[in-house]
């Protein structure tokens, strides 16, 4: 049996976490999940260590909000430079969080351009040198690894490699490559090379890609031996998916309502000003969906503006549409 260090130790297997998802995860969302069903680890959505390190701080500092609700909470951040990940890590640990991420898989091109994300896997020294870093910063802090098995082609087994060198306490590995985005399917015949190279290591290994639920991720650990699922995009309209309770299916309308605007409510006291409802429609519309009238009823959420507007567009679909409530 594997000792991973810090909260790590104490979660219950499988461990099954919440990806994190740039304006999905936010910390209003994440509350609402930790409520509904809070999954054994929750992550925020990534944060530049360069900018956390610049003047520009305290506009980041938005996206390390969290609350009590949320642990076990891990900040994961992004970067390229030792240094700015040494300091990311020691301001993390002050700001209390349960464990620091660190991002080698983002495709995105302006995080590739940085020379951050999955640039790293083409640069294992300087990511061994930066977990160092991170390490260092972190003192007591677990430092875990989220990643890609590839940039261009499927290097998995060495990438692996020497990313247990540097003994992070957990590996996520999102079986595409980066190029890959997330277009094809998730490579799971990968799995057990990541498995079975931190067999006889304290390094927790986690699967991520096109898990859609619960009976799926059990399945799956039963056949890769993987110490955990990492969930993505199936979290979206559905805060209930951690939820051994819950059959989505039999989730009524004015039960999602009542969550829409709980959401809508928490989002505006937790980001006040700070952000845009666009983000916070994105969910809206993400739980409209699967009954009559959904379709019409997601048009009628495009022009809401804050919770009071969607609680009125809401009772306007109730009183069109008695029938189906
Ligand atoms: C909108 C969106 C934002 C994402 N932001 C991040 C991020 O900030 N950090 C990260 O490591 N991965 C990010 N990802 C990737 C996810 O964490 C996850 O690896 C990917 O969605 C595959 O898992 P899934 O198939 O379960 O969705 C993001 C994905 C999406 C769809």
């Amino acid at each position: 049996m594997k000792q991973p260090t810090g909260f790590w130790s104490q979660l219950t297997r499988p461990i099954y976490t919440l990806a994190p998802m740039a304006d999905v995860t936010d910390a209003a969302f994440r509350r609402i999940i930790a409520r509904h069903g809070k999954p054994g680890v929750l992550f925020t959505e990534f944060v530049s260590c360069d900018g956390l390190c610049s003047p520009g701080q305290t506009n980041l500092l938005k996206c390390l909000k969290y609350d009590e609700s949320e642990h076990p909470i891990v900040a994961q951040v992004f970067g390229k430079n030792p240094e700015t990940f040494y300091h990311t890590a020691r301001l993390v640990s002050q700001l209390g969080f349960d464990g620091i991420d660190i991002n080698m898989g983002c495709p995105d091109r302006n995080v590739l351009k940085q020379g951050a994300g999955a640039n790293l896997i083409d640069q294992p020294e300087l990511a061994k040198k930066i977990i160092a870093e991170t390490k260092r910063g972190a003192g007591d802090l677990p430092v875990s690894i989220k990643t890609r098995i590839g940039t261009g082609k499927i290097v998995i087994r060495e990438w692996i490699s020497h990313l247990l060198e540097a003994q992070p306490v957990a590996i996520t590995v999102h079986l595409r490559t980066a190029r890959e985005m997330s277009k094809v399917a998730a490579h799971w015949d990968q799995m057990h090379h990541a498995v079975e190279l931190a067999e006889n290591t304290n390094t927790l290994i986690l699967g991520n890609g096109d898990v859609w639920n619960l009976r799926q991720a059990d399945d799956l650990v039963k056949q890769t031996n993987v110490d955990g699922i990492m969930f993505g995009r199936a979290i979206l309209g559905n805060p209930w998916l951690f939820n051994r309770d819950v059959v989505y299916e039999d989730i009524t309308i004015e039960q999602k309502f009542a969550t829409m605007i709980e959401h809508a409510e928490l989002y505006e006291k937790v980001f006040g000003d700070e952000k845009r409802f666009v983000i916070m429609r994105k969910h809206l519309w993400a739980y409209v969906t699967g009954f009559n009238g959904a379709k019409e009823l997601r048009v009628m959420l495009e022009d809401t503006e804050n919770a009071a507007d969607v609680r009125a567009v809401l009772d306007k679909f109730r009183s069109a549409h008695a029938q189906l409530f």
